[in-house]
Formats: C-alpha cells, sequence, structure tokens
C-alpha cells in the first residue's frame, strides 16, 4: 500500500533484490499495471525554484505525499509528509530553524536526517525526543539542472544515472523543461499516447506538422517493430512501405471507390509559406550519447523521448535543407508523464541542446519561452489530451499492428511492477521460449513479431 512505509521498514532491501512472481503476460493485461506508475525508480518531482527557503511545500506523486524543503546547505531536500507522531502534514508545518522542518500539530522537529531534535510542545527534557522509532522518512533526492529527482520506492536507490536522461549529468548541456501540464488520464495512457500511428491522423492540422507538408501523412500499413533495448523500446524498421506521404509514394492515397486522402494539397502551401520563419525558431537535437538507451524511444519508467535521429514528420528536399538538425520538438525532446494520482498525471517536458556560446543559450531560453512551448506542449499536445481525456481505458481493444509496442510496453510494465526493476522483461512469460539477457544492451535481439503475442489480435502486419 502505497504511502503507509515507515522509516524502519524502508530502504532496507537492495535495489535488485527481485520482488515476487511476475503474472503470465497473455492476452488483455491492463489491469495488472500499476494505477500509481513503477516504484523503485527516479522520477522528477519539482522544479528546484519552487522549494521556496521559509517555508515547505508538498508535493504528492505516486500515491505518496512528500514534502519538500532547503537543508542546510540550501539544498532541496524531502520527507515523507506524515508526522511519526499522529500523522499531522509537515507541508503545513514551519521551518524555525534553517534545515529543519517543525510539525505544526505539537511541534516535533525533524532535521535533514529524518531524526526528531526537540518537541517544541513538551520541552528539552522531553522522554520522547529523538527516541528510536519517532524518525521521518527521509526520500533519496538529487538536483540536477534545476529539477529535483526523487527515488520513490521501497529499496535502496538504484543508481540515478540508470533512470535520468544522460544530458542531465553534462556541463556541456542546456535543458529547458516544463512543469506546469497536468492531464486528467493515467500515466500509461499519457505514455501509450506516443507509441502508436495518430501522429499521421490527429496532429495533420498542428502547426508544426505544418513543415511536414504531405509527409504528415507518412505511415506504413503495419507499422514498425519496436527493438528492445533494455530499458525501453526503440522502433524498427517499419515492415512495410510508408503510404501516402513517405518517400517516394505517392503523397495522396486512394482508397476503395475513389475516396482520396489527404482530400487536398493545401498543406504544402502553409510549407511554403512557413518553412523559413519556421527554421529560425528551430533548437537542433544533439547527437544522442547512446541510442539504444536513450534515443528516440520510450525508456523506463516511462518516458518518450524523440528528436535525435529524425522523427516522423520528416520534410524532403528543400524542405529537409532549413529543418536540419531535429524534428521541431525543440532540441532533444523528453516527455515524462508522472502518476500524481491514478487519473491525474503531470507531464514533464525537457527539451535538450547544446548552444555553442551564452548568446545561442539565451536565444534559445528567448526562443523556447515564445515559441517552443506553446508550439510543442500545446499546441501539439492538447491535440492528444482531447482524445485521452475521453478514452474508455477498461474498454475490450482490437488492436492494429500499429500498437504492437503498446503490447510490448505494457508487458514491460507489468513484468518491472511484479518482479521489480532488475527483472527480466517479459518475453519469456508467454512462454514462446525467447528468453532475452535484457542488461545485454549492446546486441539488442528482443524484436517483436506477430507472433510472439498469442491472445493479442493483431489486425495488420
Ligand atoms: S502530529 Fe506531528 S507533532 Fe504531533
Ligand atoms: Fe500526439
Amino acid at each position: 500500500m502505497p504511502g503507509t512505509f515507515t522509516a524502519a521498514s524502508r530502504g532496507q532491501l537492495e535495489a535488485d533484490a527481485p520482488l515476487g512472481e511476475i503474472p503470465n503476460l497473455i492476452g488483455d493485461i491492463r489491469h495488472l499495471i500499476p494505477k500509481y506508475g513503477l516504484r523503485n525508480y527516479w522520477y522528477p518531482a519539482i522544479s528546484e525554484h519552487k522549494v521556496p527557503k521559509t517555508r515547505p511545500v508538498r508535493v504528492s506523486m505516486l500515491g505518496e505525499d512528500l514534502v519538500f524543503f532547503r537543508n542546510k546547505a540550501g539544498e532541496p531536500m524531502a520527507l515523507q509528509d506524515v508526522c511519526p507522531h499522529r500523522g499531522a502534514r509537515f507541508s503545513q508545518g514551519h521551518i524555525h530553524w534553517p534545515g529543519t522542518i517543525a510539525c505544526p500539530y505539537h511541534g516535533w522537529v525533524y532535521d535533514e536526517n529524518g531524526k526528531n531534535i526537540m518537541v517544541l510542545s513538551e520541552g528539552p527534557e522531553s522522554k520522547v525526543c529523538g527516541k528510536s522509532g519517532t524518525e521521518a522518512y527521509v526520500y533519496p533526492t538529487r538536483t540536477l539542472k534545476g529539477v529535483v529527482f526523487a527515488w520513490i520506492g521501497d529499496t535502496k536507490p538504484a543508481p540515478i544515472e540508470e533512470d535520468v536522461p544522460p544530458e542531465f549529468f553534462d556541463d556541456g548541456a542546456y535543458i529547458t523543461w516544463n512543469d506546469h501540464v497536468h492531464w486528467p488520464t493515467n500515466w500509461l495512457v499519457a505514455l501509450e499516447n506516443s507509441m502508436d500511428s495518430h501522429v499521421a491522423y490527429l496532429h495533420r492540422d498542428n502547426i508544426q506538422a505544418l513543415l511536414g507538408a504531405d509527409n504528415v501523412g507518412a505511415r506504413g500499413a503495419s507499422g514498425y517493430r519496436p527493438i528492445f533495448t533494455g530499458n525501453g523500446f526503440k522502433a524498427g524498421r517499419a515492415s512495410t512501405p510508408a503510404s501516402a506521404g513517405g518517400s517516394g509514394v505517392s503523397a495522396q492515397d486512394i482508397y476503395p471507390d475513389g475516396y482520396k486522402w489527404p482530400k487536398k494539397h493545401n498543406r504544402k502551401f502553409w510549407t511554403w509559406f512557413f518553412v523559413i520563419p519556421f527554421s529560425l525558431l528551430r533548437a537542433p537535437a544533439p547527437p544522442t550519447y547512446d541510442d539504444n538507451w536513450w534515443g528516440t524511444g520510450h525508456r523506463l519508467p516511462g518516458m518518450f523521448r524523440a528528436g535525435a535521429g529524425g522523427s516522423r514528420v520528416q520534410p524532403k528536399g528543400l524542405f529537409s535543407f532549413f529543418r536540419k538538425g531535429g524534428s521541431g520538438l525543440f532540441g532533444q525532446y523528453t516527455r515524462w508523464p508522472v502518476a500524481l494520482g491514478p487519473w491525474t498525471t503531470r507531464l514533464w517536458y525537457f527539451h535538450y541542446t547544446r548552444p555553442r556560446n551564452i548568446f545561442q543559450r539565451w536565444y534559445y531560453k528567448f526562443v523556447y519561452n515564445v515559441w517552443g512551448r506553446w508550439a510543442v506542449e500545446y499546441n501539439f499536445s492538447i491535440q492528444d489530451g482531447s482524445m485521452m481525456f475521453n478514452q474508455r481505458y477498461d474498454w475490450p481493444e482490437k488492436l492494429s499492428g500499429h500498437d504492437a509496442e503498446v503490447i510490448q510496453w505494457r508487458r514491460l510494465v507489468v513484468s518491472k511492477a511484479y518482479g521489480g526493476r532488475y527483472a527480466q522483461y517479459g518475453y519469456d512469460h508467454d512462454k514462446d521460449g525467447k528468453g532475452i539477457d535484457e542488461r545485454k544492451v549492446e546486441a539488442p535481439t528482443g524484436i517483436f513479431s506477430k507472433d510472439s503475442v498469442p491472445g493479442n489480435e493483431i489486425a495488420a502486419g
């Protein structure tokens, strides 16, 4: 049960201790998905500038309540937002002295190690003060590039470099971000949104997509084979050629009865109109550090990365000249949904660029604030939201070959939720005999084929 851990019972196990039996991963396994996201991972919790020096602030995520304040050195830190005395909330309390927090009820004061150092309602001779069992749980936290990450789990923390993208540890990296977007949907619904074929249709009139002209329609009949990379999936080669707008294929599809799609070519006009001004508003995505672990695709504990290595909306010819260096998602793009509740998700958007000098850095910051943030996080994402917020996630599904990654992601998530963060990914749990050592990321072998998913109906491919 989330939120019921005491300091004494928590953080004793090593992070690689196996948790338990992984269920059979056949058929619809949505009911096995943890509603609050995967525990025992690092997550972005709060922007550093939102942790005041003079008062505590509460953050609820993954079904837990955290209280953030600053330690003696002025760095953000977090305790469980429940006073060990009788359960009042530290977040309503006070910072009387730097690096301490006083519970508002009976004045038990805690230091940055979670130790009870004073009981203000009982005086200096208090018999309970500092007694064993009065400790508050201290969340492992780390502040990187202005973002405070927290380990949400029951074990000792795993190395943060396994969960947080490498640009956060890179002095030359510049990261702009947005932590304001909240979606009234489940975290996995939010993540699955970027795993399918909707871009070609739903986003066809998105302002960025205008630059792709009729290429917005680029798609294949049976989708991409997701390749397991150790911490998630990247898209493999398309298993069938792209349809309209794809390279070398007609820009308009003809359906039975002569129906044409797209109906008109007016998007091409907009592309010509906007290509030069838009080229000034781009920020190139730097090369990835390791395409398997951190390139375009989905990564544990649940983020979407795009930008480096191209995107699904790619122009050709002259357009590509103006579109050098990225997909228009502003640098390398990471969208990381974090469950605040079962049906409330905060979307963290990170954009990684590599400015050559301070002027370029200002320029990127300026362009992001006046344009990039709106175009990507709102204009683009709102179209997604308008679908997801009303989506029936409890309804039986009829999946297409384009949903292949959705199926594999659910298996990955359930494997980790039940078996622990180092549990083997569940290819072998459908008894197809294909065991995969996921730690060997140099040679990904987990290529998905429709034959490996009995119980899931693949309509195409
Ligand atoms: S409940 Fe916190 S001091 Fe009593
Ligand atoms: Fe989308």
